[in-house]
């Protein structure tokens, strides 16, 4: 059937942002980064002050919003921007940092074909969320590419 109705009825398809991409990987890209910036001296004390000992349920909840993303499975259902713009003390150029450790993490796991997909999704996001902070409102958001 063809119908208009069949049509609006249909699935929504869950694709991957990319076919390569794995749970097991974003569980690794997970566990990872937040390995870096546990250890990283200007995040992991604004890390630290947050989770305050629950690292594996912010890891948990980081993996659904990174399968929800490039795996399109909508499993996480939280609000990011609310939660960063409390973030006083997080700077500008600390989303360079939170990025640079990013990127490492994405070219130890991910294909080749991949990694600049996951990387500017994490970019776009960065953007996004920068804007939502202090007086950043209505402000082009700086160039973090390396
Ligand atoms: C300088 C950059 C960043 C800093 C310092 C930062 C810091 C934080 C902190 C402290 C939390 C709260 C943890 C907790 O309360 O358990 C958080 C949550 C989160 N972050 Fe970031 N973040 C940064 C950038 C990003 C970026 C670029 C993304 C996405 C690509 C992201 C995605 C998230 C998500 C999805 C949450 C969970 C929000 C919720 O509670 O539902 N963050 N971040």
């Amino acid at each position: 059937m063809t119908d208009e109705l069949s049509v609006r009825a249909a699935p929504i398809r869950r694709e991957p942002a990319h076919p390569s991409i794995t749970r097991d990987q974003i569980s690794r890209l997970v566990d990872g980064f937040y390995g870096k910036v546990r250890s990283n001296s200007r995040l992991g004390p604004i890390f630290e002050a947050r989770v305050q000992g629950n690292w594996s349920s912010h890891l948990a909840k980081m993996k659904l919003f990174w399968a929800s993303v490039l795996l399109r499975t909508g499993e996480y259902n939280g609000r990011p921007v609310p939660v960063h713009a409390r973030l006083t003390e997080v700077e500008t150029d600390d989303f360079r940092f939170w990025l640079r450790l990013f990127r490492e993490t994405v070219a130890e796991i991910f294909t080749l074909e991949a990694q600049p997909i996951v990387v500017t999704t994490a970019e776009r996001t960065a953007a996004s969320l920068w804007m939502a902070m202090g007086d950043n409102r209505m402000k082009q958001p700086p160039d973090w590419s390396e």
